[in-house]
């Protein structure tokens, strides 16, 4: 899939951008005030993000890229970031795209992380932020991730995590009923990781953290980068 280049001052020709009015006015602007909500709520994250995506290079896909929060983080050994959405805040990301290291191309692209339109290991990264919680099948989407991968490919994440205490676990498997209905399908009681190391993956580096500053019920991170097992 060859990208198109989003030139910093052309952001509207970004191939693959819907044009806003596409949507209904009021849609677009709800959902584009979500996905500035998520970015809010995850800015504390932001220099982890920086981190993890640092060690991006050459084709990447973003999964479920949402408002474009990680454009800005990506180096300049990264050509192109090809925006996985099944359901973009466009507006957001033209900004955004804007934002991109000069020289990185950026597609957006309308596919969902379960069915990646790639072919096999034609990708050199795929990053995870904030989205294997949300995503209805994640087997499925590392699954995909593992394909599409160059065998020497990284996959980079950045994930909330089921609790490390179990008092904190029980209350986050009560309110999960809730609280998906109210957070677009999110889980928040998910043990991320272990799904990562049975779809193939080993572990490069990886960190984790309780973050005191977060609702405790999302406070506990994990983030880094890992690369498909060799079968
Ligand atoms: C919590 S937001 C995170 C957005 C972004 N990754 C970030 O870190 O700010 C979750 C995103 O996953 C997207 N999503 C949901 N189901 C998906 C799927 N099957 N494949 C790809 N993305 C999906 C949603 O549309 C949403 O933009």
């Amino acid at each position: 899939m060859a990208a198109t280049t989003a030139n910093r001052m052309q952001s509207d020709m970004i191939k693959g951008m819907p044009d806003p009015i596409s949507r209904s006015p009021l849609a677009a602007l709800r959902h584009n005030a979500s996905a500035w909500l998520i970015d809010l709520i995850t800015t504390p994250a932001a220099k982890i993000r920086g981190q993890v995506l640092q060690h991006a290079r050459g084709r990447v896909a973003d999964i479920g890229i949402g408002g474009g929060g990680s454009l800005r983080h990506y180096p300049a050994d990264v050509t192109e970031v090809h925006g996985i959405e099944p359901d973009p805040a466009e507006w957001l990301l033209r900004r955004r795209a804007g934002k991109l290291h000069e020289g990185i191309q950026f597609e957006l692209v309308s596919a969902s992380a379960e069915a990646l339109p790639y072919e096999d290991h034609s990708l050199d990264t795929v990053t995870f932020q904030l989205v294997l919680c949300t995503i209805p099948d994640p087997v499925a989407a590392l699954s995909e991730a593992r394909r599409v991968l160059k065998p020497d490919g990284r996959l980079l994440f950045m994930e909330h995590l089921r609790h490390p205490d179990e008092r904190v676990a029980r209350f986050q498997d009560r309110l999960q009923p809730l609280w998906g209905r109210i957070a677009g399908g999110c889980r928040i009681n998910q043990d991320t990781v272990t799904l990562l190391e049975q779809a193939g993956f080993d572990f490069a580096w990886k960190e984790h953290v309780v973050d005191r500053q977060r609702p405790r019920f999302l406070s506990h991170l994990a983030w880094g980068m890992a690369t498909p097992l060799l079968r």
